[in-house]
């Protein structure tokens, strides 16, 4: 699959439809996006339009109708829960809407179990979860369990956990979305360093502030993409504001 070589994520044609109880809920009714290396896309739209299934479908935790995903060039679709769980751990940071800590753990546990669940040993793992902990400006909780943490640090967190296998993709689920405007400038800060460390992100929010941070706002509706899609071009004409923000530019370069 050499269609754009640069591409982390490509998704074709994707539909997903849940069995509710009155009626069937199309989600996903034919999406396709396309994601370079090093982008960092907001993903936008109203509740409901298909937002966190749509990264759920990426990161494989729940299987496609139809359609076609490719992530680091692998398949996504059609896969069996072992070759997913594989690439999971290989390709995918995921941070959670609801970030879905381990409160049995503690902080630094929380951190280093995905580098343990793929197989490093737990000293490496844990040392690399230190490292990440010092990044996120944490450290001092790392024997602490994730109930005891402010929102802020509960997130922060959840983004440590997110890149302990050094993630190809990081997908983030409205990552400031539980906390106060000071906290969401903190992860969004974060998040954007680590965009201009070369990780490639894909974000949902409602923020459009929040939004700006990132290179390219890809919006959905009714479960389908929303506006022109790479591949076609980088910016599509109705997000002007996202195409004068470049990762390189002041306004995304925030303090660090
Ligand atoms: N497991 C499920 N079973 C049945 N319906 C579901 C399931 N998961 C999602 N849906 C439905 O699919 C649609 C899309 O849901 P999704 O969670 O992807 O929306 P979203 O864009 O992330 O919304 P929000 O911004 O509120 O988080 C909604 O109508 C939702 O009710
Ligand atoms: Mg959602």
């Amino acid at each position: 699959m050499s269609e754009n070589t640069a591409a982390v994520l490509t998704a074709r044609g994707v539909r997903k439809t849940f069995e509710a109880e009155n009626a069937p809920v199309r989600a996903l009714r034919g999406v396709d996006l396309t994601v370079d290396r090093g982008e960092f896309v907001a993903l936008m739209g109203p509740s409901g339009c298909g937002k966190s299934t749509l990264l759920n479908l990426i990161a494989g935790l729940d299987t496609a109708d139809e359609g076609r995903i490719m992530v680091a060039d692998e398949e996504v679709t059609g896969r069996t829960e072992d070759d997913l769980a594989r690439l999971r751990r290989r390709h995918i940071g995921i941070i959670f809407q609801f970030f879905n800590l381990l409160e049995g753990m503690t902080v630094l546990e929380n951190v280093a179990l995905p580098a343990v669940i793929a197989g490093r040993k737990r000293r490496m793992a844990e040392t690399r979860a230190r490292d990440l902990l010092d990044l996120l400006g944490i450290s001092d909780k790392a024997a602490a369990v994730p109930s005891v943490l402010s929102g802020g640090q509960r997130q922060r967190l959840a983004i440590a956990r997110a890149l302990a296998n050094e993630p190809t993709l990081l997908l983030a689920d409205e990552p400031t979305g539980a906390l106060d405007s000071d906290g969401g400038a903190e992860v969004i800060e974060l998040l954007t360093r680590l965009h201009r460390g070369g990780q490639t992100i894909v974000m949902v929010t409602h923020d459009a502030n929040v939004a700006h941070a990132a290179g390219r706002v890809v919006r959905m509706r009714d479960g389908r993409i929303a506006e022109p899609q790479p591949g076609d071009d980088r910016v599509g004409p109705a997000s002007a504001a996202s195409a004068t923000i470049g990762p390189a530019s002041p306004a995304a370069a925030g303090a660090s």
